[in-house]
C-alpha cells in the first residue's frame, strides 16, 4: 500500500490564485452545493489550502485532512477564520488514523484525482462513515464516452500529473466508491467553461454507504 504522498510545494503555491476565477463562478457553486449536505462530525480528505473551511455551517466540527506539508501550511493559516471548530491532521486518504464509523459526513473535493490509491481510499472512507452518513464530492471523473476524449484522457495523464499537482485525469472515481461500497444518491455532471475538455465532466454528488459490508 502506497501511503507517502510526494509534495507539490510550487502547485501548492499557486493553487488558490490559479483557480479564482473558476472559484468565483462554477467551483464555489459546486462546492456550496456540496457542503449544503454537510452534518455532524466531517471528515475532509487532502483539504489542501482549505477552500472548503470557510463554507461550513451548522457542523459539530471538520476533521480537515492534509498530507502535503505545502498546502498544510496554507490550511493552517486558514482554520482562524472558519465559522466551525476545525482539527487539522496530516493524513493519506488511503490510512485515516480514525476508528470505523467515526464520521457523519465525508468530503472530498478534487482529491480522488490526486490520491495514490483510489480504491484504498475509497475503502477508508466506507470504513470511517457511519452507517447513515454521506460522502460529498466534487470531482472530475473519467468520462463515459469512449473514443478520442477517453484516449485523450489516458494519453495526458503523465504530462498532467507532472505540471498539475498529482491530478490524474482518467479516474473512473464514480465506479471506484461503488466498487467500495458506496451508492450514489444525488449527481449533477457538468463540463464547466475555461476548463481543458481532458477534465470532463466534473460531478457533484451525494452517496452513501450500501448495507453490509463494503464491496
Ligand atoms: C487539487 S488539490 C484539491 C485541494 C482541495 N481538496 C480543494 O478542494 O481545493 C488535491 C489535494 O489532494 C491531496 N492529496 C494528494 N494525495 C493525497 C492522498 N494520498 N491522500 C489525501 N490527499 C491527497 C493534495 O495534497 C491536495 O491537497
Amino acid at each position: 500500500m502506497t501511503t507517502s504522498v510526494r509534495s507539490h510545494p510550487v502547485y501548492a503555491a499557486v493553487y488558490d490564485r490559479y483557480n479564482r476565477g473558476a472559484e468565483r463562478t462554477w467551483l464555489g457553486e459546486a462546492r456550496a452545493l456540496a457542503l449544503s449536505h454537510a452534518r455532524g462530525q466531517v471528515l475532509e480528505i487532502g483539504a489542501g489550502t482549505g477552500m472548503n473551511l470557510l463554507r461550513y455551517r451548522d457542523v459539530e466540527k471538520v476533521v480537515a485532512t492534509e498530507p502535503d506539508p505545502a498546502y498544510r501550511r496554507r490550511l493552517r493559516r486558514r482554520v482562524p477564520e472558519a465559522q466551525v471548530p476545525v482539527e487539522v491532521v496530516d493524513a493519506p486518504a488511503e490510512r485515516l488514523p480514525f476508528p470505523d464509523a467515526s464520521f457523519d459526513t465525508v468530503v472530498s473535493t478534487l482529491t480522488l484525482c490526486s490520491v495514490d490509491d483510489p480504491a484504498r481510499s475509497a475503502a477508508e472512507l466506507r470504513r470511517v462513515l457511519r452507517p447513515d452518513g454521506a460522502l460529498l464530492l466534487v470531482e472530475h471523473v473519467q468520462t463515459d464516452a469512449g473514443g478520442f476524449v477517453r484516449a485523450a484522457q489516458h494519453a495526458s495523464v503523465p504530462f498532467w500529473r507532472l505540471f498539475v499537482g498529482g491530478c490524474r485525469t482518467n479516474r473512473p472515481t464514480l465506479r471506484t466508491l461503488a466498487g467500495a461500497g458506496f451508492e450514489v444518491k444525488e449527481l449533477d455532471r457538468f463540463n464547466p467553461p475555461h476548463v481543458p475538455f481532458v477534465m470532463f465532466p466534473f460531478v457533484v454528488a451525494v452517496a452513501s454507504p450500501t448495507e453490509g459490508k463494503a464491496g
